[in-house]
């Protein structure tokens, strides 16, 4: 997903892809001849050739032919590299851009990644024409693609770190090459199932160990040992005892102690730091450096020959010192080393034979433990790098191997090593044969595909020639170094000319003699092959000696004996204890069962070539020599691959995988297939609608002839996955973000129903108590409107009521406080402040009045009483009927108004018996007859009415009260009363009596009295103006007339009327 991002160039790549034919054309537009050899016409060498020698001349190194990279070496620095391209090369397909190193790492990645096979990177070419750069360029790019993380980084930096390591102590400057490798090296490096690095595995093979002690012209002994004299600080170089300039070593080659432009210092110090982050320890960094400095100081010392005068030979040390000095620093008594340099033990079953080694000899033994301290040290280093970045051994891993052996070598004089070297590249190129050629057009003729054998040149004959098991130059070596007898490089190669006389691929100068061939570059010594790449001519000098690669026992004993843990580490045989006499494998083969290691590895990897290339042997840049590419072009048999390529299909894959791996692209054929794998991968591909001749289908397998066309397959994939990617993440969102609505919502119609409830239920209750509250005011109004008139009447009356109340209280308050006097003929009273109060006003007044009546009544003296009875009586008798009573009301009654005490003689009168006299008054008695008056004295007493003569002051009338019956008055003022007496009493019979009183009223009220008194009767008393008095026998009707006021002051005018009638005015 991540290159998915948007780039202008990546939308020209799907159009490409969309239309499947332009992709040629873009691609040739701005490229240098072909990019792509298949495409080279006519196909020729010549073309061939003028197409590398134009593009190298255009500095465009790197050429195809179909997936096999051609690497050409520029010799100088091309701005090609580096993290601008990677990123380039990582995001497009192998052919939309030029060939690149980067676009085969790429497509070697990402099939490991993506497609989970294994791969090989088979990198080869002659010494010098850049295989180790092209190793270091493949894993710098697939160090920035792979995964990123600390772990990760930690993996990736140990792994290019191991380079400058194996470079210091494996590569060495050579005639050809100023960084040759001196070995090879194959190295696994280990992906987990995301392509992330985990770790790796390097397997080294046969380091040219000769170097150590002998360099030919012009050439440089591994680069550690400048390294380390130029690099290392005084104080280093102090502790190993060493010298800073080379020219004191004997091992280093005295001529050549320079590469131009490499910096042995730095380089130093980097190697220092690559051991130290690949996980060395300090103390293992200076035993490294020790066993070093060892191997330069074992060829300091000087061997002398000291034969005996008997004859025998031996040899000794020459100088001392040396020997000290390395017996010092590896802890190792300098006798014994001396012993061991310069003699042998020899072992039978029986006895131990001590013999001296001449100085040749010794020279040898000395020389051979440098080598083997050497080589030793090599393969430790090597393991100990495996040991840090070696993977847990559960891990399911996917492996990249990666091989960087020695190049074809074809020098002057090629011995042992060059034959080895050789041998193993002749058994890659049968590799590439096997994989490429011959495999391919097999696999067509077994898928029944229509196919024309293109010829190649099979190596199998030479890999035998020397690999065979009994008739092989290596079996034959082996069983020379193990014959007894005597046995020499002569007899070897007497051998070899006996058994190969008729081989094809063999030649010497006995089979050369034998066909009468006459060469003179082949010395007698010597044999030649004709490998793949060329003719190499072997000199057959130190063959035994070098695949029997014998250390004498009694050095690797002493260097067992040694102190320094290193060493001794890298001697194990030197156990004393050890006696096994089972000789170790010989170097050849163990050189050839590693290499059918190897093969077998390859075999089972997806394999990837690059070939390179060495356009020059001056190591120049812009020189092309035709010749040169001509031989490499012919031996790595790039034509073939051309031709079969461009016959053959660039893609084959069986059905089953293949219809799993595109079965998304068809309609018909996904999501599910139920027929064959045939007929699903029919479908798929006529769906698509390729164009036939780019398909063709096998028996068990599809083949896609060209590359463009699965990466277009491989591109509809892509896009078809993303799109399936985009389907299941929209399903899946839209399946996420359905159950979130949905949850949402729920929760949503939840939270809104308890809000909505919640609102309503707060609503109905505010309705409610506005309706209650409404209702109330409706009912209440209602209610009011009803009573509203009891209201008001009871307000008014409650009012009204508190009102008159508060008047009456301020009213009566008031009246209190303003009572008018007691005097009780005051009758004066505040009026009433307001009308209602009148009734009550007149009612209090009367109450007042009475109780100042009673108050005063209380305080009368019984005579007052007395006094007031009277006058009481006299009011019950007269008020409102006589018109005189008002003038008698004021007068008190005095009764005695004659003196009567004081007057002896009216005493008298009274008589004695009847007690005292109730009223003395002077009465005139009117004449019935004539009605003329005269005065009399009345006495009025308790049983008696006395009258009494004034002037015959004897002369009475005594009336008792019981014969009075009834006694009439006028209602005028006048004073006059009649007494009328009962008919049958004595007096009575001189009739009734006409008086006249000026005290009247008085008189006759105490008259009523005494007679209650004396007869419990009452005196009736009629106030009448007609009245009729007996007068003897008969009676006069008096008539009263109510004379003219004030015409006669009382005195009244009888005038007779007739016998029977008298009128009185008054
Ligand atoms: N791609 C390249 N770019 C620049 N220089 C190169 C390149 N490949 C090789 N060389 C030069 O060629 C020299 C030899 O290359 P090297 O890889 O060591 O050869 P080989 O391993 O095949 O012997 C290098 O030291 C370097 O100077
Ligand atoms: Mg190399």
């Amino acid at each position: 997903m991540n290159s998915m991002k948007k780039h202008p160039l990546r939308r020209k790549r799907t159009q490409i892809l969309g239309s499947a034919e332009p992709l040629d054309m873009t691609l040739m537009e701005d490229s240098v001849g072909v990019g792509d050899l298949v495409l080279l016409e006519p196909l020729e060498e010549e073309p061939l050739l003028k197409n590398l020698q134009l593009r190298y001349e255009n500095k465009e190194i790197y050429t195809y032919i179909g997936n096999v990279l051609i690497s050409m070496n520029p010799y100088q620095q091309l701005p090609i590299y580096g993290p601008e391209f990677i990123a380039k090369y990582r995001d497009y397909t192998f052919y939309e851009l030029k060939p690149h190193i980067y676009a085969l790492a790429n497509v070697a990645y990402q099939s490991l990644r993506d497609r989970d096979r294994d791969q090989c990177i088979l990198i080869t070419g002659e010494s010098g024409a850049g295989k180790t750069e092209a190793s270091k360029l493949v894993m710098s790019y697939v160090a920035a693609v792979c995964g990123k993380g600390e772990q990760v980084n930690s993996v990736k930096e140990q792994l290019l770190q191991s380079n400058p390591v194996l470079e210091a102590f494996g590569n060495a400057k050579t005639i050809r090459n100023n960084n040759s490798s001196r070995f090879g090296k194959y190295m696994d490096i280990e992906f987990d199932f995301k392509g992330s690095p985990l770790g790796g595995v390097i397997t080294n093979y046969l380091l040219e160990k000769s170097r150590v002690v002998k360099q030919l012209e012009g050439e440089r002994n591994f680069h550690i040992f400048y390294q380390l004299l130029a690099g290392a600080d005084a104080h280093l170089l102090e502790a190993l005892k060493l010298e800073r300039d080379t020219s004191h070593y004997a091992y280093l080659n005295q001529k050549v102690s320079r590469v131009d432009g490499m910096d042995d210092a730095s380089n130093f110090k980097s190697v220092q730091n690559a051991m130290t982050v690949i996980g060395f320890s300090e103390v293992e960094i200076q035993q490294v450096l020790e066993v070093t400095a060892l191997v330069l100081k074992l060829g300091n010392v000087e061997l002398a020959d000291e034969s005996q005068a008997n004859g025998t030979s031996a040899s000794g040390i020459r100088d001392g010192r040396g020997v000290q000095e390395i017996g010092e620093m590896i802890g190792l008594n300098s006798e014994e080393l001396e012993k061991a340099l310069c003699s042998r033990t020899m072992k039978t079953a029986k006895e131990e034979v001590v013999t001296t080694l001449n100085f040749t000899q010794a020279q040898y033994a000395r020389d051979a433990l440098a080598k083997n301290i050497y080589s030793r040290l090599f393969n430790w280093i090597v393991n100990r790098i495996n040991e840090s970045i070696k993977v847990g051994s559960g891990e399911k891993k996917k492996v990249m191997g990666v091989l960087d052996i020695y190049g074809f070598e074809i020098l002057k004089d090629n011995s042992f090593e060059q034959f080895v070297i050789n041998y193993c590249n002749e058994k890659l190129q049968q590799v590439f044969i096997e994989m490429t050629l011959k495999e391919e057009q097999e696999e067509y003729k077994r898928e029944g595909i229509p196919w024309t054998k293109v010829d190649y040149f099979d190596n199998g004959i030479i890999c035998n020639l020397i690999e065979h098991n009994q008739q092989g130059i290596l079996a034959m070596l082996d069983e020379e170094c193990l014959r007894p007898g005597v046995v020499s490089d002569s007899t070897f190669l007497a051998k070899l000319n006996q058994v190969f006389s008729k081989h094809g691929f063999y030649e010497s100068k006995v089979t050369q003699n034998a066909q009468r061939q006459y060469d003179h570059t082949m010395g007698l010594s010597c044999f030649r092959i004709c490998h793949y790449a060329g003719k190499v001519t072997y000199n057959v000098n130190g063959f035994i000696d070098k695949n029997n690669d014998l250390l004498f026992r009694d050095l690797s004993q002493a260097m067992w004996k040694a102190q320094h843990p290193l060493l001794q580490s890298l001697f194990p045989e030197g156990v004393p204890t050890q006696t096994s006499l089972k000789r170790p494998p010989t170097a050849g083969a163990q050189f050839k069962s590693s290499v059918a290691i190897l093969m077998k590895n390859l075999y089972s990897k997806n394999p990837n070539y690059i070939r390179c290339i060495k356009p020059n042997e001056h190591q120049q840049r812009g020189q092309f020599s035709s010749e040169l590419v001509a031989v490499q072009t012919r031996y790595l048999g790039l034509l073939e691959n051309v031709r079969v390529r461009r016959a053959g299909y660039a893609y084959r894959q069986r059905y089953g995988p293949f219809l799993e791996r595109y079965r998304l692209l068809g309609r018909s054929t996904w999501p599910r297939w139920n027929g064959g794998d045939r007929e699903g991968v029919e479908k798929v591909l006529g769906e698509l609608s390729l164009s036939s001749e780019e398909l063709a289908f096998g028996k068990t397998k599809i083949f896609i002839r060209s590359p463009k066309t699965l990466f277009y397959l491989e591109e509809k994939r892509r896009l078809r996955l993303q799109q399936l990617a985009t389907l299941i993440q929209k399903i899946y969102r839209g399946w996420r973000c359905r159950i979130h609505y949905q949850l949402m919502r729920k929760s949503q119609i939840l939270i809104s129903s308890w809000f909505r409830g919640n609102m309503q239920r707060k609503r109905y209750a505010k309705i409610k108590a506005s309706v209650v509250l409404i209702q109330a005011f409706v009912r209440g109004w209602k209610a009011r409107k009803d009573y509203r008139k009891y209201f008001r009447s009871g307000a008014a009356l409650t009012l009204a009521d508190f009102i008159y109340k508060s008047m009456t209280q301020k009213f009566l308050l008031g009246l209190r406080n303003n009572l008018p006097s007691t005097n009780i003929l005051d009758r004066t009273w505040p009026a009433a402040p307001y009308r209602c109060f009148n009734t009550a006003n007149q009612e209090l007044q009367q109450l007042f009045y009475r109780w100042k009546c009673k108050r005063f009544r209380d305080r009368l003296s019984p005579k007052q009483v007395e006094i007031l009875k009277e006058k009481l009586c006299a009011s019950e008798l007269f008020k409102g009927k006589k018109a005189s009573y008002p003038q008698s009301v004021p007068i008190p009654f005095c009764g005695d108004y004659l003196g009567l005490q004081g007057n002896p003689k009216l005493q008298k009168l009274k008589g004695g018996e009847e007690g005292p006299v109730l009223m003395a008054d002077t009465v005139k008695k009117v004449n019935r007859g004539n009605g003329k008056t005269s005065s009399r004295i009345l006495l009025l007493t308790k049983g008696h009415v006395i009258l009494i003569d004034t002037k015959k002051s004897q002369a009475k009338t005594v009336i008792g009260l019981d014969s009075v019956a009834e006694v009439s008055v006028t209602s005028f003022k006048d004073g006059l009363f009649s007494l009328h007496l009962n008919e049958i009493s004595s007096v009575g019979s001189r009739g009734d009596f006409l008086l006249v009183s000026e005290h009247v009223i008085e008189l006759l009220t105490k008259m009523y009295q005494a007679v209650l008194d004396a007869t419990q009767r009452q005196l009736l008393i009629s106030v009448t103006e007609k009245f009729s008095v007996r007068f003897k026998e008969s009676s006069v009707a008096v008539k009263v007339i109510q004379g003219p006021e004030g015409d006669r002051n009382g005195k009244l005018k009888c005038k007779k009327k007739g016998s029977r009638c008298l009128e009185v005015t008054v």
